[in-house]
């Protein structure tokens, strides 16, 4: 059993609530806010009830160095903007001893630098986890999203504190397991983007667990490449084309793009082309997916009764490439099937066509929402179970 947030005092209490505020930046700015806005219940809840808050949080994988374009500040400025309060950025190494200081000053909500600047959170440093356990007297976990990692602040620090999840960590939790526990069939699977070596295990999974596998994105350049295909100066990742070899590529379950679209250069400019998968030129990037594809995939996509999507059919930061997963989009939408969709570029395609209501769960969950649907165990999801 999880604890959720709802069961426990807060009144005068310091809550660690670690959330993920992993959110794209450009120029210093929050680009996609969605993670943002998706743990301000929890925020407003802990402060409701009479407890401050202490965020903790990550950015990018900075490796334990101190890296000024992964600091949290722009993340804890855009959460200010958006709760409309004040939110005391505390600028220290989350290693530094001068947080507790910090943090014993009057305020209702702190923010630490991001976790990773410490190379002992991914490390899952037990003297870490001690450290920010010493910050708080109750420790959320609203960051389902992050908890397919073994890190300090998410398998570490419920050891030495009063634990519970968060209320979008309870949200995410049950939609999920609905999915992984009341399957419909056909069940189909949609993947795409990159993070390639990240999913590859989660894939291999899925084409057991899976009727239909839907496959877009750098993940399906590797496919492509896997199959002997030229991908041009595509993306994609070698060493899982290699795996790739050894599965059953050619199943009639594995779906890859038939046509794609290409250019070559990145940035939409100039000549684009749609090609047959193969046809691909040395000098050309594949940037999405081709319109014999997507009538493909949304003959597949019709005939669903339970639809999980992950990551884009292309370069959707490109209007001229996001073509593919808005029609993937639609695809879904319009299907009869319960659907689950997860990844910023989707439920930024989603959001442009006003499709978001036609969705059945919208994760703030990439990697973990896959890592829990294939059916592993999420070290952040077990570290709460029996909780007192
Ligand atoms: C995500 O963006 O999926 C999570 O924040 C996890 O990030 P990571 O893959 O860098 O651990």
């Amino acid at each position: 059993m999880i604890r959720s947030i709802t069961k426990v005092k807060l009144k005068n209490k310091k809550v660690l609530v670690r959330v993920d505020f992993n959110v794209p930046i450009k120029n210093g700015k929050v680009v996609d806010d969605f993670r943002i806005k998706e743990a301000i219940p929890t925020i407003q809840y802990v402060l409701k009830k009479g407890g401050s808050i202490i965020v903790a949080a990550h950015l990018g994988r900075p490796q334990g160095k101190i890296v000024p374009e992964l600091s949290m500040k722009p993340v804890a400025k855009k959460l200010s903007q958006l709760i409309k309060r004040k939110v005391d950025f505390i600028a220290d190494s989350p290693d530094s001893k001068n947080i507790f200081e910090k943090i014993k000053k009057r305020g209702e909500i702190f923010f630490l630098e991001n976790l990773r600047f410490s190379g002992q959170e991914e490390a899952n440093d037990e003297n870490f986890a001690r450290h920010l356990a010493g910050l708080a007297d109750v420790y959320v976990n609203e960051a389902f999203s992050d908890s397919h990692r073994t890190h300090s602040s998410i398998v570490g620090v419920p050891k030495f504190l009063p634990s519970c999840a968060g209320l979008l960590f309870m949200k995410e939790y049950r939609a999920l397991s609905r999915a992984l526990h009341q399957k419909k069939r056909p069940y189909v699977v949609i993947m795409g983007g990159a993070k390639v070596a990240t999913k590859f295990p989660y894939l291999v999974k899925f084409f057991t667990i899976a009727d239909e596998v839907i496959l877009g994105g750098i993940i399906a350049n590797t496919f492509l490449k896997a199959k002997g295909l030229s991908v041009g100066k595509s993306l994609f990742e070698e060493e899982v084309a290699e795996e790739a070899r050894k599965m059953e590529i050619t199943s009639l379950k594995l779906h890859l793009p038939v046509d794609v679209v290409v250019s070559i250069n990145l940035s939409g400019r100039g000549e684009v082309f749609a090609r047959g998968a193969g046809g691909v030129l040395k000098n050309e990037y594949i940037l999405d997916i081709g319109p014999d594809s997507v009538l493909l995939f949304e003959s597949i996509i019709k005939k669903a009764k339970m639809i999980i999507w992950n990551g884009p059919m292309g370069l959707t930061e490109v209007p001229k490439f996001a073509k593919g997963t808005e029609a993937i989009a639609l695809a879904v939408a319009k299907a009869k099937a319960w659907s689950l969709v997860g990844g910023g570029d989707v439920i930024a395609a989603i959001d442009k066509l006003g499709l978001r209501h036609k969705m059945n769960h919208i994760s703030t969950a990439g990697g973990a929402m896959l890592a829990y649907l294939a059916g592993e165990k999420l070290p952040g999801v077990e570290a709460l179970k029996n909780q007192n």
